[in-house]
């Protein structure tokens, strides 16, 4: 019984992270509703604003099938909501339906819920089970958990370096990965809401910054500029996603404005601009940001100690010379993957460990 309980939970779980990037920076929740052992209904939340993961299993049910409701489980990766949020509380629509029996990974940390929803439930007799597959129901909720504990963004650096260690050249763009890995990357910035460049990056490598190679919509992208150096008509800035120019000056000539969807943020470039951003970038409720570099960019977020994960790309060609890549501390490295000739390394700050 246990068994079929945790494959229920999983299906909860694949189904939980189909909301990907849509649902940020609400968290990702699968649902299930089983009767006699079949699956009646089932559903995720989509987007962040639309209906709850359990309002959408219930509207999955056929109307056929929607009398066996009060003799079905209701599986969720996460504790349903019992307060109005952006929309009325799950628990109340689980209560009309007169569903008997709900099974839960994972207790809500949000303390506007954080057991309340239990509560309900249980105080109007239906039979609740919390915790099956708690610690991979946790893990769903990784960047949600974190954002709230610690007040910024997931802060991922990402770069590739040659075999002899540098990142780039400063006389022109160098591709030094191979497609599967520029392909991974653009997963990658499916799954964040924001993205970062320094301004040599920009003005040099010229990238878009989208995550066109996943069909996915792309993330915020962001680039310093200081002086306003970097030319409006950039990639970065061509108006197919949102950018945010971070910049120090006053006043830019407004036929340098890049027509839409580019947003300018003033910024004191001194030792507190990271922090500042960071600090930015939470309050508007961003949840992850992917910094690609380059090179004094990553110094400047290692220094401070203002990261919490590094993908990095080995290639096997070498550049002679170039900018040096950042110089990670091999302890702290908890993945090696091989990518065709491209090894993929992933490092973990032990800082930020102790909250996943
Ligand atoms: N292999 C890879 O994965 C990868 C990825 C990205 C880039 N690259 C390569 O890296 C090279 C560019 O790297 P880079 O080190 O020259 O420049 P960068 O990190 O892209 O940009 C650095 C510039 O950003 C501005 N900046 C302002 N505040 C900063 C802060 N707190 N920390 C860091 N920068 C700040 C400064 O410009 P001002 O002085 O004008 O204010 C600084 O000179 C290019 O060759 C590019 O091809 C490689």
């Amino acid at each position: 019984m246990r068994l079929k309980k945790e494959s229920y939970i999983r299906r909860c779980f694949d189904l939980a992270r189909l909301g990907g990037q849509k649902v940020s920076p609400n968290p990702l929740v699968g649902a299930v509703i089983v009767y006699k052992d079949t699956i009646i209904g089932e559903g995720y939340h989509q987007v962040f604003g639309g209906a709850h993961a359990e309002i959408n299993a219930i509207n999955n049910v056929k109307e056929s099938n929607q009398q066996f409701l009060h003799q079905s489980c209701l599986y969720l990766s996460l504790e349903p909501c019992s307060h109005y949020g952006k929309t009325p509380p799950c628990v109340d629509r689980i209560l009309e339906k007169k569903i008997p029996k709900v099974v839960i990974s994972y207790q809500d940390p949000n303390p506007k819920v954080a057991g309340k929803g239990v509560q309900k439930l249980r105080a109007a007799g239906v039979e609740v089970e919390l915790g099956i597959l708690q610690a991979e129901g946790k893990k769903l909720l990784a960047g949600f958990d974190f954002y709230h504990h610690k007040k910024r963004p997931k802060v991922i650096l990402k770069f590739a370096q040659s075999k002899d260690g540098f990142l780039g050249k400063k006389e022109g763009p160098v591709w030094l990965t191979n497609p599967y890995s520029k392909r991974l990357v653009h997963k990658w910035r499916s799954e964040v809401d924001s993205i970062l460049i320094g301004t040599n990056t920009a003005i040099i490598d010229n990238p878009n910054l989208d995550a066109r190679f996943h069909f996915s919509p792309s993330p915020l992208r962001i680039v310093l500029d200081r002086q306003g150096k970097v030319d409006r008509k950039a990639n970065v800035f061509n108006g197919k996603s949102p950018s945010l120019l971070v910049t120090e000056k006053e006043q830019f000539d407004s036929n340098l404005r890049a027509p839409k969807d580019l947003n300018i943020l003033k910024l004191d470039f001194g030792e507190d601009l990271l922090p500042s951003l960071l600090s930015y970038l939470y309050e508007k409720k961003y949840q992850q940001l992917l910094v690609e570099g380059g090179g004094q960019l990553l110094h400047s977020f290692i220094a401070q100690n203002l990261w919490d994960e590094a993908r990095v790309f080995k290639s096997p060609k070498c550049l002679l010379d170039g900018i040096p890549a950042p110089d990670m501390d091999q302890d702290l490295c908890i993945q090696k993957i091989q990518l065709l000739e491209d090894q993929l390394f992933v490092y973990k700050n032990p800082d930020s460990r102790r909250l996943e």
